[in-house]
């Protein structure tokens, strides 16, 4: 039989759970068609292989049709006229149609598994090579996880109805449809019956299909609640321990579990139903058709075998019907998730360079900014009428309360944003003449806190500048003072951090970025309160190395501690995106303003 009549517990559970999983999944798409267009666009490059996946489809649905018929000619004309050869040529016949039937299914479903599957990844190559053009503003307002969830929980959305459900929805609409027509050229009056039983087995079967449903969605949501709370708790046990909240955590737990259980019994409970239930059902449906075809027997208006054979149809009917509205869902799924997919894709990238930028060298590293304007959005303005000159090769420290706007500056030197009004100029030029790859080449970040990829110490090393040798890796470890403690790991330079990164100090994750800036050798450096949070034991270690940095290489410097500020050439101090003061440390110090203030609630005893 093409379907089977009654699924088990298991399917309808793991049916439920599938779609239940991705609770996001259940909102629909803007524009349904749209996406459905867009998404289509993806398999227009297999149309051949498609067509012929559809002819496959369409074999699989006949041949299904052809069993229960050739089951009822066996009982009327085989058994009926005791004609032994005729059943053994008829069973061969049906053992032909049904294998040859999922022989076509199995076909069709391999090259839909490659169609798929290459119509994937091209929609993944498309997303994320889309997500690496984007501007640093999109990453600033969209949260990494919602991108994660893109890339994975989209895709598979799509994934699961692009390679499955789209040959389930033509098999299952073409097999109704061919019940149905097979129903009423054999007989009239049982296809009638059919009719009107199959809409209230439909009906029944849904109906408790939808309390299962919101039962596992129900659980899903729960178990997402929980599995929060055991991640907080997992990742955040040093704060938990140390503020003795075990027992609070224990008891937080505790009732998320319970919940859990509730509603695991609940869901669980009416997917047990739905298993007897379809099954009575499908009884019934049997015994309606057995007795009018019983009683239309009696009058000869049909015979045994066409009983048979309708009852066979009916069971094979519903199977599909209830397919349908499964299959509604996830197409649904699948049409939001591809929306939010191309939603990223239709973001526009970071602008592109002007068609005249130059291609720039090496900078000697004289910056100069006047009266910049720029605000994060056009109405709030963040930096007022900034101007500054930075001769090449000096080191400049902005000081200033959080949100003064020191972030800020150096977004605009690195042209992750671009200013709205005034000029920036390197060596004389105006940035946004400069291609952005080479402006970056000549600019190196060491942030606060430093991102290491899950490789090789060598490698996040070499990720300065990618066709440095491991000599030249080596070389500026020892620059940035970090070899010492990397040679004393078991696997030196070859240590994996994606094992070992939470074995790293702060500080000597701060060495390595470091190393990695060496590397790239740029001409001008920012560096974003790269020491704030560093232990005492490696700060003087940092020090030195940021020094050793700094040498020879105009240097933007913000940071919290006295000493790098102090042997700073000049000292900005910045508050509300303005130059307040401007001088060397004494300078400032003498003239009793914004500076000293700063100071002394700042800095003072936070001297090393
Ligand atoms: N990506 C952003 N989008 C919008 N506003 C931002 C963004 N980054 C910073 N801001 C705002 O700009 C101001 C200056 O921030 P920032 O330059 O980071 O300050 P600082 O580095 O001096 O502490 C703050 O008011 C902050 O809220
Ligand atoms: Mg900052």
């Amino acid at each position: 039989m093409a379907y089977e009549t009654t699924p088990s517990v298991q399917d309808v559970r793991a049916s439920f759970q599938r779609r239940a999983g991705r609770p996001a999944k259940f909102e629909k798409a803007a524009d349904p068609r749209k996406a459905m267009v867009r998404l289509l666009k993806y398999l227009g490059p297999f149309k051949s292989l498609l067509i012929l996946v559809v002819g496959f489809i369409v074999l699989y649905s006949l041949l299904g049709l052809a069993g229960p018929y050739l089951m009822g000619r066996a009982i009327d004309k085989s058994i009926g006229g005791k004609d032994l050869h005729g059943l053994l040529v008829t069973a061969l016949l049906m053992l032909a149609a049904y294998f040859l039937s999922n022989f076509f299914n199995i076909i069709a479903n391999l090259i839909m598994a490659r169609i798929s599957q290459n119509a994937l990844k091209n929609l993944r190559g498309d997303l994320f090579a889309h997500i690496q053009t984007l501007s640093m503003r999109f990453f600033d307002t969209h949260p990494a996880g919602g991108l994660m969830s893109r890339l994975t929980n989209d895709i598979d959305a799509i994934n699961q109805t692009v390679s499955q459900n789209i040959i389930s929805l033509i098999a299952s609409i073409l097999t109704m449809i061919g019940i149905l027509a097979s129903m009423f050229i054999l007989n009239h009056w049982l296809a009638l019956a059919s009719l009107v039983v199959i809409p209230i087995m439909y009906w029944f079967s849904n109906f408790i299909a939808k309390y299962t449903r919101k039962g596992f969605r129900e659980l899903q949501k729960d178990l997402g609640e929980l599995n929060a709370v055991a991640e907080e708790t997992v990742s955040g046990f040093k704060v938990i321990k140390a503020f003795r909240r075990n027992e609070s955590a224990i008891e937080t737990f505790r009732q998320k579990n319970n919940a859990v259980f509730k509603s695991a019994v609940y869901a669980n409970s009416y997917a047990m139903l739905l298993m007897p239930l379809t099954g009575v059902l499908g009884s019934f449906f049997v015994i309606v058709l057995a007795s009018l075809g019983g009683w239309l027997a009696l009058k000869e208006l049909v015979s045994i075998g066409m009983i048979a054979t309708f009852i066979n149809y009916a069971q094979n009917f519903t199977s599909p019907l209830r397919q349908l509205s499964n299959l509604y869902n996830s197409i649904q799924a699948a049409l939001a998730g591809a929306e939010r997919v191309f939603e990223i894709i239709d973001t526009k990238p970071e602008t592109p360079d002007l068609p005249d930028a130059v291609p720039a060298g090496r900078f000697k590293g004289e910056v100069s900014l006047r009266n910049v304007v720029f605000g994060y959005n056009p109405e709030r303005v963040i930096i007022r009428n900034f101007s500054l000159e930075i001769p090449a090769g000096q080191t400049i420290a902005l000081v200033g309360p959080t949100g003064a706007g020191k972030t800020t500056i150096t977004n605009l030197l690195t042209r992750f944003y671009d200013i709205q009004e005034g000029q920036i100029r390197i060596d004389g030029i105006d940035i946004r003449a400069i291609r952005k790859a080479d402006l970056r080449r000549n600019l190196a970040l060491v942030l606060q806190d430093t991102f290491l990829f899950a490789d090789t110490i060598l490698e996040n090393i070499r990720f300065g500048r990618l066709d440095a040798t491991d000599e030249e890796c080596f070389e500026a470890a020892r620059m940035a003072e970090a070899d010492h403690f990397i040679r004393q790991l078991p696997r030196g330079y070859h240590t994996n951090l994606s094992e070992r990164a939470g074995n790293l100090s702060q500080g000597q994750r701060q060495l390595l970025s470091i190393a990695r800036a060496i590397l790239a050798n740029p001409s001008i450096l920012i560096l974003d309160e790269a020491t704030s949070s560093v232990d005492t034991r490696t700060e003087l270690r940092i020090q030195k190395a940021l020094l050793r940095l700094m040498e020879g290489r105009t240097s933007i410097v913000i940071a919290h501690r006295l000493s790098t500020i102090r042997d700073a050439d000049s000292i900005v101090v910045i508050n509300n995106g303005e130059i307040v003061e401007q001088g060397n440390h004494e300078e400032l110090l003498e003239r009793r303003g914004f500076y000293h203030h700063l100071y002394m609630s700042q800095f003072k005893g936070n001297e090393i």
